[in-house]
Parts: C-alpha cells; sequence; structure tokens
C-alpha cells in the first residue's frame, strides 16, 4: 500500500508540473484529493491492516495530502498574478521618450553669464517681489518720479511691488558686502505695457555692477565691448549713446552696429545702422550714499540688458511673444 502511495504521489506531481490552466489545476486537485480519488480508494485497504500498518499509511497519505495541496495553492497563485499583466510584445518598437532642453532665454542668460564669469563676475540672483526702497529710492528714483506712478509698475500691496528692472539687486548687495564687487544679474522683471510684437508684460534683464577704487568710464567701455563682440561677433560696433537714469551719471544707451545690414540700413535697425541693447553708466554717488559707501573713495560702473532683445537679434526672432507661447515648433529650434 505505501507502494502504491509512493507511485500515486509520482503521478500526481508530474501532472500537476504539466498543468497550464485553472482548470487543469483543478482536474489534478479532484483526482487527487477529492472523494473519490484514486487515494480514497487505496486507504479503503486500511481495515485490513494492523494497527502499526495503519499508522504508517495513514502518516504517509498525510504527508502525501499536504504537500499536493500545498504545490497546487502556490501554481494557482503564480497563475493569478500572471494573469494580472498584460501580456508583453517585446518586438513591438519602443515608445521613444522625447528629450526636452532648455528654453532659448535660459540659454541666453547662461550665453551672457559665461561671458561675464570668465571676465570675473559672479552671479547673484535677488527677489522679484521687491520693496520701494530697493526698486526706486535707494536708486535715486524719487517719488515724484514718472516711473513710480502707479501705472508704471505692478503693486502687489503697499510697498511690495513686482520690480520693474534688476537695478535692485544693486543695492541689496552693496548694503551686504564691501567693494571689490564685480556681479551679473539675471532675472525676471515686470511693467504693466501692453502686450505686441517688442514688448511683455514680463521680460529678463541681465544687470552688471562693478565697483572698486579708481573704476573710470573707459573700464565700462572695454567690459561692454568685449561682451558685445563675444556676443554678437568680433566685427561689431559698440556705440554709447547719452541718455537719463536717475542711478547713473553720466548714463548712456548701448547700442550694437546693426549685423543684419552691416550698418546699410534695414529694417530691424529701421535703418540707423544701430541696434539698442541696454543702458549703462557711472554709479550715481547718491547711490552710494544710500548704501553708506565713501563716493570719494569708491567708484563703478552699472549696466543693465534686455535678454529678449539680445536673443531675438541674435537668432533674429522678430516677435517677443514666441519666448512666452510655449509652441514646440518654435522652441525645438534652438
Ligand atoms: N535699470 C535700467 C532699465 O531697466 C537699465 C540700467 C541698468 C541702466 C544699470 C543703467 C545702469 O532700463
Amino acid at each position: 500500500m505505501l507502494k502504491e502511495i509512493k507511485e500515486l504521489q509520482k503521478t500526481a506531481f508530474s501532472e500537476l508540473n504539466k498543468a497550464q490552466l485553472l482548470e487543469d489545476i483543478e482536474k489534478v486537485r479532484i483526482k487527487y484529493l477529492g472523494r473519490k480519488s484514486k487515494l480514497s480508494q487505496i486507504l479503503k485497504g486500511l481495515k485490513d491492516l494492523t494497527v502499526e500498518q495503519k499508522a504508517e499509511v495513514g502518516k504517509v497519505a498525510n504527508i502525501f495530502k499536504r504537500k499536493i495541496s500545498q504545490e497546487i495553492e502556490v501554481k494557482i497563485t503564480a497563475l493569478n498574478e500572471a494573469n494580472l499583466w498584460p501580456k508583453i510584445d517585446i518586438t513591438i518598437p519602443g515608445i521613444k521618450n522625447a528629450r526636452g532642453h532648455i528654453h532659448p532665454i535660459t540659454k541666453t542668460i547662461y550665453e551672457i553669464c559665461d561671458i561675464f564669469t570668465s571676465l570675473g563676475f559672479n552671479v547673484v540672483e535677488g527677489p522679484e517681489a521687491e520693496k520701494e526702497r530697493y526698486n526706486f529710492e535707494a536708486l535715486n528714483i524719487p517719488l515724484d518720479h514718472p516711473a513710480r506712478d502707479a501705472f508704471d509698475t505692478f503693486y502687489l500691496k503697499d510697498d511690495l511691488l513686482l520690480r520693474s528692472h534688476t537695478s535692485p539687486v544693486q543695492v541689496r548687495v552693496m548694503e551686504k558686502e564691501k567693494p571689490p564687487i564685480a556681479i551679473i544679474v539675471p532675472g525676471k522683471v515686470y511693467r504693466p505695457d501692453a502686450v505686441d510684437a517688442t514688448h511683455s508684460f514680463m521680460f529678463h534683464q541681465v544687470e552688471g555692477l562693478l565697483v572698486d577704487k579708481n573704476i573710470t568710464f573707459s573700464d565700462l567701455k572695454g567690459t561692454l565691448s568685449v561682451f558685445l563682440r563675444k556676443m554678437f561677433g568680433k566685427e561689431v560696433k559698440v556705440r554709447f549713446r547719452p541718455h537719463f537714469f536717475p542711478f547713473t551719471e553720466p548714463s548712456a544707451d548701448l547700442d550694437v552696429s546693426c549685423f543684419v545690414c552691416n550698418q546699410k540700413g534695414c529694417r530691424v535697425c529701421s535703418d540707423t545702422g544701430w541696434l539698442e541693447v541696454g543702458g549703462a553708466g557711472m554709479v550715481d554717488p547718491e547711490v552710494f550714499k544710500a548704501v553708506n559707501y565713501d563716493y570719494d573713495e569708491f567708484s563703478g560702473f552699472a549696466f543693465g540688458v534686455g535678454v529678449e532683445r539680445i536673443a531675438m537679434l541674435k537668432y533674429g526672432i522678430n516677435d517677443i511673444r514666441l519666448f512666452f507661447e510655449n509652441d514646440y515648433r518654435f522652441l525645438k529650434q534652438f
């Protein structure tokens, strides 16, 4: 009888091994563990055995039952799990993930910062929500200055506004540190302008500030000339056109020669041969006073350039709105 059970065990396990479907497994279970199973048939002969024999056969039969039912459980669980997953066809070509890249404005900011860091400037940033003192007062823009008009600045609440230029960071840095200072400040600025091809209520500037002993206008000219030639090509000429800013004296608008028409006159330069890219000047003594610098000991220059303007000129883009519309057909070209 023991031999019979051993045989039974062998066939039961080999049948179970072959079973692929749930119903095949169920068949094995009924065949070997059901009430009319082969095992029950064999065990019918128990009554003819001695007490010791009964005990031994009973033990072997129980072990068989336990093993085979455990194995059946394992197979059923594995099969159920496998069915939860979709069948994968590994021969289908994969879906390619589109690789992103940096925005043309960010790219232009990186380029500008690279040039200035190679000249020894440090990159710093400041808050976009700014206090009146930093955006105006300390920059020698008094209360009655037209730029203070609520229409020219986005006010968040009393004494808190969206900065209209990156110049406030000049003051923030000078308040904290003593000269020599050589910083470059990229960032977003905000003005309540109606949006058109050349205006946006938000755009980017890069501010520059250098303060030390014996800094002169020729240092400003030299630095900005190097910058503009690295940015637009060795051939470009640089022009400083007299202008006014409350926080610099003297002040100038910064122009590069039109590299689109080589100064023959074209639409991009409105037939003037020159392209304006920013403003600059020598730091006004009033600004030094506001940050407790001794303006007899130190002098410095500051400048601010428009990033969108530079990117538009460099890449031949004729509408500033393209930068902010998130149209992939435009963005993927950079
Ligand atoms: N802040 C000025 C502007 O936004 C630019 C500027 C910066 C001019 C620094 C002179 C010196 O127009």
